[in-house]
């Protein structure tokens, strides 16, 4: 028969991915960068969110062509209202409470995830669901559809995962050698108790996951991801750890940022960024203690001084700037460099003249600054990061700590933070920090590139979803 044409086919995919972030920006980048890096496997990835959220994600999103973007189905789903409030810095509670109500109205995401999860599962020969591991309730009807699996992605470090889940046990299921640390902070403490109860409500849903997904490279806590699954004894259960999937392309939007242009001007390894997130409130006493701190220390710096996200970003009200001490922008003016809207993080990490990073250790900011080589001054405000702050100082040996986490409530000098920053930034202590973080960084880059620990785990995951 003639008709040759009508046998060159190409088969449609056969696997859907749909992804499921947690609204709060740190998670919303997460699962839209592995959206990304999923596509270019050639798989179709659905991005479940609120319509604001979803937009959110797309705006910040940093270092991917917009070629990439139309890639991924984005579906905008309706919360039901919800208050938005400013953030109240409050240094004894210092976790995003204002970020409750909309945490709440998420869990409302369930009926239309689970409508779109079986209209793919009827297309689709199998549909894989990631979702953050901290919305495991929105997804818990897949486990009706036989043709989904879903994988929950952990997108805190595996150190702090672990150690979480190791303080729950009574009686410990096995030993842990000397080298660890003695003294972890568990989430127990550096929660409310409001978010516990969520995070107790979600962690009911989990257990009928085919896998567990973790960003972070084996090369940083590989002896904490084996630790884990070990306590999970589930050996059905696969463990990836496909981490830091950070973009390659660094396409810029807007041109360079002049902090970029700055920090060309400046000496190799001696400037200092400072960062908090997207969550931390300080209050205006802490900040002119900084501010102080900074101006003591003599050190070159760019800080970022914003305040925290409130759940909806597109329609809070206007939030007043934060204040410096009088002439303080004119007495720097030569040494820093204070930037008030979003900044270039992975390219100002990567510079060569940064030489520190004072960070509240979240995690996605712990692994940018380790696998960019730059040591950190480890200032944790909640959540996960008082026990990262334990493994970026104590494990790895790449950070100092400004503060101890027990004291969260009480304001830090400017003294402590000047010797903080000396410490870092100009002492052979601080050197040798650097060395060691410089060594770490080069091999988990290397972890993500062909053949490395990370992509390798990363190709296993697509062969593994993909699989006949
Ligand atoms: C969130 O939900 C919990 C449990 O349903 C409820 O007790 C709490 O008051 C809610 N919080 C907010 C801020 O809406
Ligand atoms: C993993 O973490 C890195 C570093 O924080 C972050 O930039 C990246 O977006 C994350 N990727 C994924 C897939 O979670």
């Amino acid at each position: 028969m003639e008709g040759q044409n009508a046998c060159i086919q190409i088969a449609p995919p056969t696997v859907a991915v749909v992804m499921v972030p947690f609204p709060a920006q740190g998670h919303l980048n997460q699962l839209l960068q592995l959206s990304h890096l999923i596509t270019s496997y050639g798989l179709p990835v659905h991005f479940a969110g609120s319509s604001s959220h979803n937009r959110q994600a797309k705006l910040r999103l940093h270092g991917w062509g917009s070629q990439s973007l139309s890639k991924i189905h984005f579906h905008d789903f309706q919360l039901p209202p919800y208050t938005n409030p400013l953030p109240n810095p409050d240094p004894s509670i210092p976790f995003p409470t204002h970020l409750q109500p909309l945490f709440n109205a998420s869990l409302h995401l369930r009926q239309p995830v689970s409508q779109l999860l079986e209209q793919l599962s009827c297309k689709f020969r199998r549909v894989i669901m990631i979702h953050d591991a901290l919305l495991a309730s929105v997804v818990q009807d897949a486990k009706i559809l036989s043709n989904t699996e879903s994988y929950v992605f952990v997108p805190i470090s595996a150190f702090t995962t672990f150690f979480n889940a190791w303080s729950r046990f009574p009686e410990k299921p096995f030993l842990i050698d000397s080298e660890s640390p003695k003294c972890v902070p568990s989430m127990d403490e550096c929660l409310p108790f409001e978010f516990l109860h969520f995070l107790a409500n979600q962690k009911k849903c989990l257990g009928f996951e085919s896998g567990w997904l973790y960003n972070t490279s084996r090369v940083i806590e590989g002896r904490y991801v084996e630790l884990f699954e070990k306590l999970l004894i589930c050996p059905e259960k696969k463990h990836f750890a496909i981490g830091p999937v950070n973009s390659v392309e660094m396409e810029n939007k807007n041109g360079k940022h002049i902090c970029l242009e700055w920090l060309n001007k400046q000496q190799k390894d001696s400037v200092i960024y400072i960062s908090f997130g997207s969550t931390t409130s300080m209050t205006d006493d802490q900040i002119t203690e900084l501010a102080l701190g900074l101006e003591k220390s003599q050190q070159k710096f760019i800080w970022v001084l914003r305040k925290a996200d409130t759940g909806d970003v597109f329609t809070s009200a206007e939030v007043r700037k934060d204040q410096l001490p009088e002439g303080y922008d004119e007495r720097v003016k030569n040494r820093g460099m204070v930037v008030r809207d979003w900044a270039p993080q992975l390219e100002i990490l990567g510079h060569p003249a940064t030489g520190g990073f004072m960070s509240h250790c979240g995690w996605n900011s712990c692994m940018e600054s380790i696998s960019l080589g730059v040591p950190i001054a480890a200032w944790p405000m909640h959540s996960d990061q008082p026990s990262n702050a334990v493994l970026v100082t104590e494990v790895l040996k790449v950070g100092v700590l400004v503060r101890d986490w027990t004291q969260h409530a009480e304001l830090v000098s400017s003294k402590t933070i000047d010797s903080a920053l000396r410490r870092l930034m100009a002492s052979a202590e601080g050197k040798e920090m650097r060395k060691r973080a410089t060594e770490l960084g080069d091999a988990v880059r290397a972890s993500v590139v062909e053949g490395g620990a990370s992509r390798l785990e990363m190709d296993a995951f697509i062969s593994h979803i993909t699989r006949k």
